[in-house]
């Protein structure tokens, strides 16, 4: 029998937005809908070229900044074939970062065009549906201190919620701009999986 191919949905959102918790929350709602999803995340650390990147997020390494730009895409596209076959097995993707992300912290970096840094991640799976995750900075703030990786300071993080900005105004893209404070959010996917039932 013929299934229907399942949904690419990718979260981004800026550090402590909680898309991790969001993403847990997502999968549940889908699968109490009765459908198979499955979550993923970028970088997937676990691969040897994730690897070397999460030795570099963990300022264990030092990379060249065009080189671990490149390998995080690579790390995507890794995976492109995984991704390919669970979504024609009619499962559902909920992923934790992707391109998008790779675009918006690499052009953060000074030197770095936004166009050149989404070049390596052209012809991807195109996710069907982005959800921003928004979170005020004085929730942020709440929401306790910066861990130790690479990219978690302030001004870092400021640079790149003005690149998702830019992202954002993409109309190729389906995205959606949600509110990042976890009982608003999960009462909008809870509605959304309802609906589409
Ligand atoms: P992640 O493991 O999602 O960490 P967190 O839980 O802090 O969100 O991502 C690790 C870091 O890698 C994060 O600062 C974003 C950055 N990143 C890139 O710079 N390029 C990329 O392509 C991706 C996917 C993430």
């Amino acid at each position: 029998m013929a299934c229907k191919r399942g949904a690419l949905i990718v979260l981004e959102g800026m550090d402590r937005a909680g898309k991790t918790t969001q993403c847990k929350m997502l999968i549940q709602a889908l699968q109490q809908s009765g459908r198979a999803a499955e979550a993923m995340r970028f970088p997937d650390r676990t691969t040897t070229i994730g690897q070397l990147i999460n030795a570099y997020l963990e300022k264990k390494s030092d990379l060249e900044d065009h080189t671990v730009h490149l390998l995080f895409s690579a790390n995507r596209w890794e995976l492109v074939p995984a991704m390919k076959r669970k979504l024609e097995q009619g499962i559902t993707l909920v992923v934790d970062r992707y391109a998008f992300s790779g675009a918006a912290f690499t052009s953060a970096k000074p030197g770095f065009s936004l166009e050149w840094c989404m070049n390596p991640d052209v012809g991807l799976p195109k996710p069907d549906l982005v959800m921003f995750l928004q979170l005020s900075p004085a929730e942020a703030a709440l929401r306790g201190q910066f861990g130790n990786e690479r990219y978690e300071t302030r001004v870092f993080q400021n640079a790149v919620q003005q690149k998702f900005e830019l992202l954002m105004k993409d109309p190729s893209v389906n995205w959606q701009v949600k509110d990042g404070s976890g009982s608003e959010f999960h009462r909008l996917v809870s509605f959304k999986a309802r609906r589409k039932n």
